[in-house]
């Protein structure tokens, strides 16, 4: 079996619900996933749900309820999620799946026999909320960051990874691979973090303090660090140590938020795979965050937005787009209402929408709903489809280097050259002039505008599935046999039947209310 593209989320906690930021990731993997699909790789996109560890014990124990009670009921939120944003997903991994358990217990029982896990006596500051040891050098004039939550000071026995001894080689491995981080300025911040020595990885929890984990194979007295446990969900789910794994890894993207870049994707997550023998993944794609009103939306912040609500009120398709176009991938980005509803507004009811509404409407007016077929082009068509012909491979080009905001800016471009055409073309002028010859022009305006509107549909698929789909059944249409072949341009709408004219983003009426809460 050809090797699959493989692309992965980061697994949500599972004592959260699904904001923004959770939308974003699964919204921007999704469209990475679509643009291989259409391009005929066989892909695999996995996310899923971290269920492990002080925080899920803690709510669960606050609400009178089992931890895995709580995971059911996020569990179904988050696939809910998936479900409404039309996130193609082929698998969600739970990580209290024994699936996911037996590789986490093989893998440490793996390191423990080749003496990469040990044994030592620790003291030091313990964050709750992050779930990690800290440091001095953690604080901040002198303080805790109030991402860490209560601080506390501790000395048990754990278990250590060896983490230190890879050092050089990981930092080797970053030098000598350009495209295991993007973006790249990230890169530098990784090697920046591996300029100091690091600290071997403590990667167990003492039973008395939490139960809810997967115990040490080798000591039931301890469960295992949750980041340990989260991470291995990568290869879990495409069962490592079973001759499958090779048919999809390493896998090609880990797509995941800055916050969660260094130490755990960029340190941890290499070394493990590294000591364990199993190859690395290619790229880590760490995103920016959605800001509001300059603070993080996160649980944590209090400042959440409900993606579900704007789905809801519009539809999967403009959020996806709206996430997609503001998002500079690696830079963060603010968000509000406003901005959502002007892009709305501008260009997907009146750049996209209203040109598949005149086209419908003429040709439902002059040509009794098909589509005719093309006379000799023009000076305009020629210009209208030059620019299609320059379009297409520097969208595909922006795709591949997750420029995905430049890409749908520019395909907007052509969504209003081909709004411009139609002005220049006035075929409501044309069906009232009575020479022979402006039937013809009025013939081949209508087929441009529909061939036009096909393509930019088409090359809007991977942001926008749901129109691509609608709009093709509009224009009684359906999908080429390739991507290439659909991209292309070409006659083969003449003779099809239009449908009716639609309103594909109706304008939200006054009653809009705010739909964020305050900051
Ligand atoms: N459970 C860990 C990840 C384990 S991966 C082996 C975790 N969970 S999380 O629920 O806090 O975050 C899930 C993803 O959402 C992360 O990639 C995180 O960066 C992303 N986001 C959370 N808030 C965000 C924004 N405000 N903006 C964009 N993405 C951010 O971390």
């Amino acid at each position: 079996m050809t090797k699959a593209f493989y692309i992965t989320t980061a697994i949500d906690y599972a004592n959260g619900t699904p904001h923004l930021g959770h939308a974003y990731e699964k919204v921007l993997t999704d469209v990475l996933a679509r643009y291989h699909r259409l391009k005929g790789e066989r892909v695999q996109f996995l996310t899923g749900l971290d269920e492990h560890g002080q925080k899920v014990q803690q709510s669960a124990r606050a609400r009178g309820i089992e931890p895995i009670d709580l995971c059911d009921e996020a569990a179904g939120l988050f696939q809910g999620l998936c479900a409404k944003l039309l996130i193609s997903n082929d698998d969600f991994i739970r990580t209290t799946e024994e699936r996911h358990k037996s590789v986490v217990r093989r893998l440490l029982q793996d390191l423990h026999d080749r003496g990469l896990i040990y044994q030592a006596e620790y003291k030091g500051f313990y964050s709750t909320r992050a779930e990690q040891f800290l440091q001095e050098k953690d604080k901040v004039d002198g303080e805790w960051p109030e991402i860490y939550g209560e601080v506390v000071e501790i000395t048990e026995a754990n278990y250590f990874f060896r983490l230190a001894q890879f050092q050089d080689w990981l930092v080797e491995h970053i030098q000598t691979h350009e495209d295991f981080i993007f973006p790249r300025f990230r890169a530098r911040q990784v090697l920046e973090f591996l300029k100091e020595p690091i600290n071997d990885l403590c990667i167990s929890r003492p039973k008395e303090r939490l139960s809810w984990g997967i115990p040490l194979p080798f000591d039931d007295a301890y469960v295992t660090y949750v980041w340990f446990d989260a991470l291995v969900n990568y290869i879990s789910a495409v069962g490592q140590g079973t001759p499958e794994f090779e048919a999809y890894w390493p896998a090609d993207y880990h797509v995941i938020g800055k916050d969660i870049l260094v130490p755990p994707h960029a340190v941890y997550w290499p070394i493990m795979l590294h000591a364990c023998g199993i190859p690395l993944p290619k790229t880590i794609l760490a995103h920016g965050w959605w800001l509001k009103s300059g603070r993080k939306v996160s649980k944590s912040t209090g400042v959440t937005i409900d993606p579900l609500e704007l789905i809801d009120r519009f539809g999967p398709d403009p959020f996806r787009y709206f996430v997609t176009r503001e998002m500079n991938v690696g830079q963060d980005s603010e968000f509000s209402v406003e901005l959502f509803l002007s892009r709305y507004g501008s260009d997907l009811a009146n750049d996209l929408g209203n040109l598949i509404n005149r086209l419908l409407n003429m040709a439902g007016r002059y040509r009794d709903a098909t589509v005719p077929s093309s006379g000799e082009p023009g000076e305009e068509e020629s210009t209208l489809r030059s620019l299609w012909e320059e379009t297409r491979p520097s969208v595909l080009g922006l795709y591949d280097e997750f420029l995905f905001h430049t890409a749908l800016e520019k395909t907007f471009e052509f969504i209003r050259a081909t709004n411009r055409y139609t002005e220049r073309r006035a075929p409501w002028k044309l069906a009232k002039n009575t020479d022979p010859a402006a039937a013809g022009q009025l013939d081949t305006t209508l087929a441009t505008m529909a061939e036009a509107i096909r393509l930019a549909l088409s090359l809007l698929g991977p942001v926008m599935p749901e129109t691509r789909e609608k709009g093709f059944q509009l224009l009684g249409s359906g999908p080429a046999d390739t991507w290439e072949n659909e991209l292309a341009w070409g006659d083969s709408l003449a003779g099809s039947r239009l449908a009716a004219p639609t309103i594909l983003f109706p304008r939200p009426g006054p009653d809009l209310a705010p739909v964020d809460q305050p900051g």
